[in-house]
Formats: structure tokens, C-alpha cells, sequence
């Protein structure tokens, strides 16, 4: 079976073909940080406009490119959320009508369940039930992952998700947006020892997160201090240290609270280097196991929504004629 994958609920277009015998046949990405750059973050109508323009072209690429074309796919899966709901409508609109003309089923995917899949591309997979930590600039969220699709949210942040406090915080540092991939590489250049930031609500018995606090943190800092390269990087490093911190205090907890040893990271702030580090050092030593998706699966890409597609078309699951676009959905109620 072949699934064509559509991911726009942001600013990045996303294609992918899965091919259940084979698995990702290509995937091709157009990413539009260039446009957005110049205004700090990501500008909706501007995606939107943006997403319209280049999901035909970048479908068409990406059929080429993993050998195969229209009449060989059998099913047609896109982002129906969360999201921004101009952007997801341009993918929704563009499957659910290809799906259509081409007689195929077609399939609306939860974003972040699709995030959380994206570790069974790889060859070592996690077994139900595991945990899932869901890092994304837009969700910050500790899930126990009971069953395929069934989900029990455990603790969320209240406030900023983790990619947002890093896009935050490098802005504060002067850093381009997106933030996460800038912030990181310069906390590799500061000395641990020169500032600690705190671990918010690591000492609250919950597993929810706060990390607004730290981007005013660093503001604080950095207005006390003489700002040269070096202090920029040390605030950089104090920030993420802060973070990863937090993120294994918080999985620990989740680890001893449920009895559940197995551990998937994912969404964009999941590629980060420092935390890969810090949580691998950590269930090691509770003698558990943890899955992050490769690189290029991390942050957005279509391979995962082609793979959530497959893997509910599989069970007989399909939209009806209508769509829809859903900005908020929470992933316990799919
Ligand atoms: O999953 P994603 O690509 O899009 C959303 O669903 O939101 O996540 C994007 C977020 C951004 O906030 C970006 O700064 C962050 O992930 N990010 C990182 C890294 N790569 C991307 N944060 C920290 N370190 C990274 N290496
Ligand atoms: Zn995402």
C-alpha cells in the first residue's frame, strides 16, 4: 500500500510517500524560515499564501523522486491539526480533493500523534504502552501512549511549549528565528558554572511544565551583565541546562509514577543535541530505554504523516466527503 503524506499546519510544506512493503519512498520538504525570518516568527496569512504556492509543485517532486506517480498511491493522508488553521486548510483542502479525483480514501492526522510515530520509521521501535515527551513549538506535553491512538495526557506546560521558550529566548539573544537550532549551538560555546537559571516547578509532585519564566530569566540576566560573545553564550548554555534539567526530573518522575520503561521523544525540540544527551544518560541509569526519531523526522516532515496515514487507512479508517481543519485538538481526544 502507498500513502501520500501532506503536512502544512505551519511554515513548513511537507511530502512524503510511505510504501508499506519498502516504507518512506521520498520525502521532500520546502521550508519557509526565509520568508519569515524578517518579522521575528512565523506570520499566518504569509504561510498560508505560502503553503498555496508550493504544495502542488513539491507533490509533484516528491512522486518523481520516490519512482511512483497518481494511479500507484491508495490512500491520501493530511494535518487536519493542531495547527494554524489557514495553513492546514491548504493541505486539507489539496488531500481531501486529490484523494477525491483520484477515487482513494483519505485520512485527516493529529499532528503530534503523527510527531510521536514518526520513532517507528526507525529500526529499534518502541512496544505499547510507553511514554511519549511531545516537544514541538507549540506542545510541551508528557503522554502515556496506552495503545495505538490511545492516549492519556500526564502533565502539560502551563504556559510557553519548549520550542516557543527557546524561539523566545534566542530572540533575546539576538539569535534568528526559528531559535532552537541557533540557541543550541551557541549554549555549546558557554561555561555551565557562570549561571543557573532555575528548574521551573521541578519541585511541584506533577508532571506539568512552566518555561515563560526562564525567557524573563535570561532577559534579567542579560540587562545585569556587561553583553559580550562569551555572556551570550553562557546565558545560552545557563537556558539549556534549565531546560534539559527540567525535561529528565520530569521523565524520571514519569518513569517511577507509571512503572513504564520505554520513552519516545519527539517534535522539533527533540532533535536537540543537549537533551538527546541529558535524557540518554538518564534512562540509562533507570536502566530504561529511550526512542527519538532520526534528524530530519524530528521537526516537521511529510514521512510522518504518511506513516500515521498508513497506519489508520490499514485499519479501515477514512473521512467522510467533508473536512475539516481542527486548530486546537487535543491528542487525547482523536
Ligand atoms: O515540531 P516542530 O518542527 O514544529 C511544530 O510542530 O511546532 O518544532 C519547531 C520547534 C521550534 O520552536 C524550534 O525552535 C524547535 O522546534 N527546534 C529546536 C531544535 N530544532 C528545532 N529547539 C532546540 N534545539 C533544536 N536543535
Ligand atoms: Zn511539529
Amino acid at each position: 500500500m502507498q500513502v501520500l503524506g501532506i503536512e502544512t499546519s505551519c511554515d513548513e510544506t511537507a511530502i512524503a510517500v510511505y510504501d508499506s512493503e519498502v516504507g518512506i519512498l521520498s520525502h521532500c520538504l520546502y521550508s519557509q524560515i526565509d520568508l519569515h525570518n524578517k518579522y521575528g516568527g512565523v506570520v499566518p496569512e504569509l504561510a498560508s499564501r505560502e503553503h498555496v504556492l508550493k504544495v502542488l509543485p513539491l507533490i509533484k517532486k516528491t512522486l518523481i523522486e520516490g519512482k511512483t506517480e497518481f494511479n500507484l498511491l491508495n490512500a491520501v493522508a493530511y494535518t487536519m491539526g493542531p495547527g494554524l488553521v489557514g495553513s492546514l486548510l491548504v493541505g486539507c483542502t489539496v488531500g481531501r480533493s486529490l484523494a477525491y479525483a483520484l477515487s482513494l480514501p483519505s485520512i485527516g492526522i493529529h499532528h503530534m500523534e503523527a510527531h510521536l510515530l514518526a520513532s517507528m520509521l526507525e529500526k529499534n521501535t518502541p512496544v505499547y504502552p510507553f511514554l511519549a515527551l511531545l516537544v514541538s513549538g507549540g506542545h510541551t506535553q508528557i503522554v502515556n501512549v496506552k495503545a495505538s491512538g490511545i492516549f492519556k495526557i500526564l502533565g502539560e506546560s502551563v504556559d510557553d511549549a519548549a520550542g516557543e521558550a527557546f524561539d523566545k529566548t534566542a530572540k533575546v539573544l539576538g539569535l534568528p528565528y526559528p531559535g532552537g537550532p541557533a540557541l543550541s549551538a551557541l549554549a555549546e560555546k558557554g561555561a555551565g558554572d557562570r549561571f543557573q537559571f532555575p528548574r521551573p516547578m521541578a519541585n511541584q509532585p506533577n508532571l506539568d511544565f512552566s518555561f515563560s519564566g526562564l525567557k524573563t530569566f535570561a532577559l534579567n540576566t542579560i540587562k545585569s551583565e556587561y553583553i559580550d560573545e562569551q555572556t551570550r553564550a553562557d546565558v545560552a548554555r545557563a537556558f539549556v541546562d534549565a531546560i534539559v534539567d527540567t525535561f529528565i526530573i520530569k521523565c524520571r518522575r514519569a518513569i517511577k509514577e507509571t512503572g513504564i520503561r520505554q520513552l519516545v521523544v519527539a517534535g522539533g525540540v527533540s532533535a536537540n543535541k543537549q537533551l538527546q544527551y541529558g535524557l540518554i544518560t538518564m534512562l540509562k541509569e533507570e536502566g530504561c530505554e529511550v526512542f527519538f526519531p532520526r534528524d530530519e523526522y524530528c521537526t516537521d516532515n511529510g514521512a510522518m504523516i504518511a506513516y500515521a496515514g498508513y497506519l489508520r487507512i490499514k485499519k479501515g479508517q477514512y473521512e467522510p466527503l467533508g473536512f475539516q481543519a481542527k486548530p486546537r485538538w487535543p491528542i487525547d481526544n482523536i
